[in-house]
């Protein structure tokens, strides 16, 4: 499987607080299947440890270490908070990107309601030649209220990644769970990632949210951890999702249904 959000940097932000932690973090997503596990630290203004110019070359280091202990890579990339972003330059941006090909990026959906100009700030970004992955919506009251909103982003080109603790953790009926779960049933959500923080923070491993989200769409929650990540690391256009042999039930979103 490929991981594309995980805080496995030390030292930085809310993740590990030293090489120790780090170490044990790749363990365990190895363990968990994790072949691909992309850095994104925060780039975000109440993480100013995070330097988006040091991304790589802390990988580097880390890989090293990593390489000790088994067969996992990991790559540079950012968890780029929205307003972080309208003031980065170019080069900035680019450093943020996954694997800094400049081609794709990992954005933050904001925790509380969202403002008006979200998506404003979005395709300011867009305009600058980058494709969006955005972080976990599920996670947020504005797109459980209106998911018709996330649905205009993503007919406009944006992909979606839904975390695997919001489908296999979230209480049942949660609305974070409910809506990461129509995401993936009507093919609205193109990644699945473990977003995690520690070796031992409880949260869901990413396994285990392919597993949840096979309840719904088996083929897909497989497509979600392996060719659709693998494209977005290459910079290459998604490849068509694999049809599934269940019939979708109906959910939030179905006026979307559709292929991809
Ligand atoms: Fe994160």
């Amino acid at each position: 499987m490929i991981d594309l959000h995980s805080h496995v940097l030390s030292g930085l932000d809310d993740g590990p607080a030293d090489l120790e932690g780090s170490l044990a973090l790749a363990a365990a997503a190895e363990a968990d299947g994790v072949s691909v596990l992309a850095a994104t630290p925060h780039l975000r203004a109440d993480f100013p440890r995070v330097s988006v110019r040091e991304t790589a070359a802390r990988c580097v280091l880390l890989n090293q270490h990593v390489r000790a202990q088994g067969d996992l890579q990991i790559v540079p990339a950012g968890e780029v908070d929205l307003l972080w972003a309208q003031s980065a330059s170019p080069e900035e941006l680019r450093l943020a990107s996954y694997w800094q090909r400049g081609t794709d990026i990992l954005l933050e959906t904001p925790y509380g309601p969202l403002a008006s100009n979200f998506e404003e700030l979005i395709f300011r970004v867009t305009v600058q030649g980058f494709r969006v992955l955005l972080a976990h919506p599920e996670r947020n009251p504005t797109f459980q209220g209106d998911p018709e909103r996330l649905t205009s982003l993503v007919e406009r080109g944006v992909l979606v990644q839904v975390t695997a603790q919001s489908i296999a953790s979230g209480q049942r009926g949660s609305r974070s769970r409910r809506l990461a779960l129509d995401l993936v049933r009507e093919g609205l959500a193109h990644v699945i990632a473990s977003d995690t923080h520690s070796a031992t923070s409880h949260r869901a491993p990413l396994s285990a949210g392919v597993a949840a989200a096979a309840t719904v769409a088996p083929a897909r929650a497989q497509w979600m951890v392996s060719d659709a990540p693998a494209a977005i690391l290459a910079g290459e256009p998604l490849p068509a999702p694999p049809v599934e042999a269940l019939t979708p039930r109906r959910g939030l979103l179905r006026r979307f249904r559709r292929a991809s």
